[in-house]
């Protein structure tokens, strides 16, 4: 655990600019325990993360530019006097000045996601993640806000043994030529970014690398596999299955991450430290798919989809994906409590009640 840093400013700053007439009208009005920040709070993680901090007492100031979300995600909270939604980016300094300086802790969830988008837009990819998260360091930094960071496992890289990942493990990257690297390098910029402040200049932070995340609300932004497995076998289309389906992934329940999310938030005398959040319990990719076919008892085929048709401009697939989670159990006693036919269920529960769009070209990458 890195050295205790507590929330004073590091140095003097100009007071924040005023709102918008739309934002400043958000002012908080009761008596909650604290206020709350959470960048790409409209966000699958984000919004359930939001409904939790809702239900602690919390207020919470959402800064979300809706790029990979929709507005339904939080649409049954928007009506609360202690929920505010702020529809612009990370990017805009003076919004993010405003935010942090009103709110005592900061989630950073915002980021560009998606295999399409960090292959499209590139630029856009980098941007966002490494300036945005800049942006919010510095601010956090300014004004000594505690700041959690949403990190990814795709940071250890293309680990080819099969075996958990600990948060001291080498990073195992292809070259910057492959696009596929772009996200994980981002992600690994804003790790150091952020462990940076924290030397020098005293900022409060926590990393925290998410393995895949499941749970309702999700698309297939980061090509989640349990959402487009899902939609293919209630409406009867075949399962995609990349490779051979011998790849394997775990999956974490959404609620159990906000639990670790909120939990390493809370242990204040954590700072300067990264931790894995994620299952421990690995499956094929066949075998998740014939899971799931039994679970909403289709008959939709299986479809074998060579790597080289589904990815191509430089995206190939990392063979398995597990965390080691004995750091975060050590220090905040936290372990998984949902496992896969629970997440199953509720995805397809909330697939069956809604009509989200799924993107089927999404990858399995976590
Ligand atoms: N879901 C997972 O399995 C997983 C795995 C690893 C890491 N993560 C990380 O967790 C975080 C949340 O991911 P998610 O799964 O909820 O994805 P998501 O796409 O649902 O959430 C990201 C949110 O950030 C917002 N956003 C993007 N650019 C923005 C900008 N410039 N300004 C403001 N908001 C912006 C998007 O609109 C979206 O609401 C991300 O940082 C992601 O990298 C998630």
């Amino acid at each position: 655990m890195g050295p205790k840093a507590r929330r004073q400013p590091k140095r003097a700053s100009a007071p924040p600019r005023s709102f918008p007439a739309a934002v400043s009208t958000l002012a908080c009005v009761n008596g909650h325990s604290g206020k709350a920040l959470i960048t790409g709070g409209a966000g699958f993680i984000g919004s359930h993360l939001s409904e939790r901090l809702l239900a602690d007492g919390w207020e919470v100031f959402v800064l979300d530019d809706l790029s990979t979300s929709t507005l339904v995600n939080v649409a049954h909270l928007k009506d609360r006097r202690d929920f505010h939604l702020v529809v612009d980016s990370v990017l805009s300094p003076s919004i993010v000045n405003e935010l942090v300086h009103k709110c005592d802790v900061v989630y950073h969830l915002a980021a560009a996601v998606g295999v399409r988008l960090i292959v499209e837009q590139p630029v856009r990819t980098m941007v966002t993640n490494v300036q945005g998260t800049e942006n919010v360091l510095d601010h956090a930094s300014r004004f000594g806000k505690r700041v959690l960071i949403a990190s990814s496992s795709e940071v250890y890289g293309d680990h080819r043994e099969e075996r958990p990942l600990s948060e001291g493990d080498r990073r195992i990257y292809g070259p910057t030529t492959e696009k596929r690297w772009l996200y994980a390098d981002s992600k690994a910029m804003d790790e150091h970014l952020a462990f940076s402040y924290h030397l020098e200049r005293g900022l409060d932070a926590v990393v925290v690398r998410l393995f895949n995340t499941v749970g309702p609300r999700q698309v297939g932004h980061y090509g989640m596999v349990i959402p487009r497995f899902v939609g293919a076998a209630l409406s009867g289309q075949p399962l995609e299955v990349h490779g051979d389906g011998t790849q394997t992934r775990s999956f974490c329940h959404v609620s159990d991450t906000i639990r670790a999310l909120k939990g390493l938030m809370d242990a204040e005398a954590i700072s300067g430290d990264v931790f894995n959040v994620g299952s421990t319990a690995r499956i094929r990719i066949i075998d998740l798919a014939d899971r799931v076919r039994e679970l909403t008892r289709s008959r939709s085929e299986l479809a074998f989809v060579p790597y080289d048709d589904v990815y191509g401009l430089g995206i190939e697939d990392t063979l398995h994906r597990e965390a080691a989670i004995g750091k975060i159990g050590s220090a905040i006693g936290w372990q998984p409590s949902l496992d896969l036919d629970r997440i199953l269920t509720d995805v397809i529960d909330h697939v069956r009640a809604t009509s989200l769009p799924l993107e089927p070209e999404a990858l399995e990458a976590g």
